[in-house]
């Protein structure tokens, strides 16, 4: 089968992460027969640099031609550091997300066995936790009017949902738990704000289409506590723009590394899959940068593309990896692979399974010249 894949590295580590994820769609290409071909374009900072803007035409262009877009991160520290800067590279991924109407961000978040030792909170807390985070993606206090008063005393961000944004990922959220434990978590915070009792009184009519699943309300402060202090009561947590953007990075310190954590954002064009870490810029050319969490979004978006097989050949391939011990420096700092070195595993995990007798010892002798 052949497919375009659009590839936006981005900024800081995101080339050396997608670097990865490529080797492995390749090696995935090359098992299963299939034929990616891949577009490369400019976003976010680098795309200031080159364009002058962070979403160039030509990159949105990309994106609506092809069949998925992989993206690896944004954002670069000299614009961090200036509140008043004209163009951000931020701003490349809104537009992004508005253009292609990605109206619906998914962050699942699992844990590993082997790895529940790097989380800070205690293992027999986080043990089993598996819930997905749904955030929705176009609305809310991100898109609303904005402004500064005149005398630039007072500032405004509005918060504004309507009714047909809230059913379309409310659709999902119960399509997405009737295939899992079927339990939807709405969060919110409808003792104070009007959008939020919307969102309450839309979900609950559209609750009586789906009998077979519990629906429960949650209000976003508690759910910050529930999510460090029960965090296995979860099963897919629905909820607005800005409270999803908080409570999923909360919620990948569960699973130990953000380096493990991918995330799809579909919607009414193309669909976009992309680690949820950030350009981490202490970490750019140190070759440190744990690329797994975008090769596991590489392996959501050939979910997407119904090469259902082949995404499970990639996610088996990472847990491998993880099994036998081998991590960037976060995930073991005792014995450290690098970015290249764990994308090169995996890759070679995914074209032959079953060599891992011969690369298990390859992989001991490299681990004896690394450190
Ligand atoms: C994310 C990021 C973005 C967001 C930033 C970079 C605009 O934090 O994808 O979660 O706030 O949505
Ligand atoms: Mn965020």
């Amino acid at each position: 089968m052949k497919k375009k894949i659009a590839l936006l590295p981005g900024d800081g580590i995101g080339p050396e992460v997608i670097r990865q994820a490529v080797k492995v769609l390749n090696a995935t290409a090359d098992r299963f027969g299939h034929y990616f071909e891949y577009c490369y374009a400019d976003v976010g900072a680098i795309a200031i640099d080159h364009f002058g803007t962070p979403l160039p035409d030509v990159t949105l262009d990309a994106c609506k031609n092809a069949d998925a877009i992989l993206f690896g991160a944004i954002g670069h520290p000299k614009y961090d550091n200036d509140p008043n800067a004209k163009v951000r590279p931020e701003q490349g991924l809104l537009a992004l997300r508005k253009s292609l109407g990605l109206y619906a961000n998914i962050r699942p978040v699992t844990t590993y066995a082997n790895l529940l030792h790097l989380s800070p909170l205690k293992e027999e807390r986080i043990k089993g936790a598996d819930f997905i985070i749904l955030r929705e993606l176009t609305g809310g206090i991100y898109f609303g009017e904005k402004g500064r008063s005149e005398d630039g005393k007072t500032a405004f961000d509005t918060c504004t949902y309507h009714v047909h944004e809230i059913e379309r990922i409310a659709h999902l959220a119960f399509d997405y738990a009737g295939k899992r434990r079927k339990k939807v978590t709405l969060v919110d915070k409808a003792n104070v704000m009007e959008t939020s009792r919307l969102w309450r009184d839309t979900v609950s009519k559209m609750h009586k289409n789906y009998a077979d699943i519990e629906l429960n309300f949650m209000f976003v402060d508690n759910a910050a506590m529930q999510l460090i202090q029960n965090p296995t009561q979860f099963d897919v947590m629905l909820t607005s723009n800005m409270f999803g953007d908080i409570l999923s990075d909360e919620a990948s310190v569960i699973a130990g590394s953000m380096g493990l954590l991918p995330s799809a954002s579909i919607g009414l064009l193309t669909s976009m899959f992309e680690p949820i870490h950030g350009s981490y810029p202490e970490g750019v050319g140190k070759n440190i940068a744990n690329p797994m969490a975008a090769i596991l979004s590489a392996a959501m978006m050939l979910d997407s593309l119904a090469l259902t097989e082949e995404a499970q050949a990639i996610r088996d391939a990472v847990q491998f990896i993880l099994e036998k011990g081998f991590g960037t420096p976060e995930l073991n700092p005792q014995f450290p692979y690098g970015c290249a070195e764990i994308g090169d595993l995996i890759a070679l995990q995914v074209a032959d399974p079953k060599s891992f007798r011969f690369s298990e010892s390859k992989m001991r002798e490299q681990t004896s010249t690394i450190i």
